[in-house]
């Protein structure tokens, strides 16, 4: 098992620059996601980690050994491709035995592993089988146990669902879950799917045009989004935002954004920010139907099973709450809606500043 150390990366193709100062750690068996927009570097990172790209700056530790100077091989890293590609004219077995046999591990011991690890995935009875006659979850398997043979010190997982249709990506999100309960890998897993990295990572590491923006376990960037990026990368529907300023009254505090008005005293912390231009975000969760501060008409009612959205329009901005199963109102009607204490997450240029 490693524990990963990556520090003040830089890496630039040509003039363009693809990562700025990046830092993180990964402990001994942690299951980390890396989690961002298309192009903001998250396959940069693997490869460096693997070995596959030079780096031009900074330095990449595995178990105390700096390895960016060592070949992809004396890294001892496995690396699940979003595009898996499996030798078509091989079995499954052959594919998963491939590496081994290079390294010239003897047959025996060799068999012993591929079988192993073919039953850890279910992939027993499909030993003799050619890719091509297996289905896009079972390939999914192979390419993983094609990994798991080398038993690898660190796992780097670059988008390895994206070929997969919504149903059979959620059960292989399980079945990866599980699987690392059982292995307890290090593992690196890219991806730009907040739920995927939501419900694998221990730790997720949110990029944003090569740089990391927060840091956290799935609940810190999901209830402390250090900004707005993460605040509004995050969550779905996405956050309400309101753009106003603070006002102290009274030894009251509000925000203020046209006549809507927010009391926010509890808040200590944002003394220091009276009469500055602020954003405000609230998720939909915190606002239902009931007794509260903010009141609009019904733009729009979205019965989704579970739970009912409902579209506020607030003094020109539009805000969307929760209500539950089957709540009833017209549109164009008049709504009262109340906000949860923990609900506040207010923004300074940017950043986040409340508690
Ligand atoms: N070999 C290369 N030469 C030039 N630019 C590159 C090269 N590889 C990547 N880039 C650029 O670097 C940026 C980051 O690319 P990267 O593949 O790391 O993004 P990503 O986060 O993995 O995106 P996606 O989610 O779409 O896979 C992109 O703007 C991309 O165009
Ligand atoms: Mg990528």
């Amino acid at each position: 098992m490693a524990h990963l150390k990556v520090s003040n990366l830089r890496k630039s193709f040509g003039s363009t620059e693809v990562l700025r100062n990046v830092s993180f750690e990964i402990s001994e068996g942690e299951f980390c996601v890396l989690l961002g927009p298309s192009g903001c570097g998250k396959t940069t990172v693997l490869r460096l980690v693997a070995g596959l790209d030079h780096l031009d700056e900074g330095s990449i530790v595995i178990n105390d050994r700096e390895v960016s100077n060592l070949t992809p091989r004396d890294r001892d890293i496995a690396m699940v491709f979003q595009s898996y590609a499996l030798y078509p004219h091989m079995s499954v077995f052959d594919n998963m035995a491939f590496s081994l046999k290079m390294r010239k591990i003897p047959r025996n011991e060799i068999d012993c592993k591929v079988k192993e690890t073919a039953r850890l995935l279910e992939l027993d009875s499909l030993l003799e089988r050619k890719p091509k006659e297996l289905s896009g979850g079972q390939r999914q398997r192979v390419a993983i146990g094609r990994a798991i043979v080398r038993n690898p010190k660190l796992f780097l997982f670059d988008e390895p669902l994206s070929n997969l249709d919504a149903k059979l990506r959620s059960t292989m999100r399980i079945e990866l879950a599980n699987l690392h309960q059982k292995l307890k890998a290090t593992t690196v897993y890219v991806t730009h799917d907040q739920v995927e990295a939501m419900t694998l990572g221990e730790k997720i590491i949110l990029f944003d045009q090569g740089e990391i923006q927060q840091t956290g376990s799935p609940d810190e960037v999901y209830h402390k989004p250090a900004n707005l990026f993460v605040a509004t990368f995050i969550g779905t529907p996405q956050i309400n935002l309101l753009t106003g300023s603070l006002v102290g009254k009274e030894r009251k505090l509000y925000f203020e954004s046209g006549p809507l008005k927010i009391d926010v005293s509890s808040k200590a912390e944002l003394k220091p920010f009276i009469k500055k231009e602020l954003t405000l975000g609230i998720r939909p969760e915190s606002l239902s139907p009931g007794e509260g501060q903010i009141k609009g008409n019904i733009e729009l009612i979205e019965h989704l099973g579970p739970e009912t959205l409902v579209y506020v329009g607030v003094y020109g901005n539009r805000i969307i709450a929760k209500a539950a199963s089957g709540f009833q109102i017209n549109r164009g009607e008049e709504i009262s809606l109340a906000l949860a204490e923990t609900g506040v997450h207010l923004f300074f240029e940017g950043k986040r500043i409340t508690a």
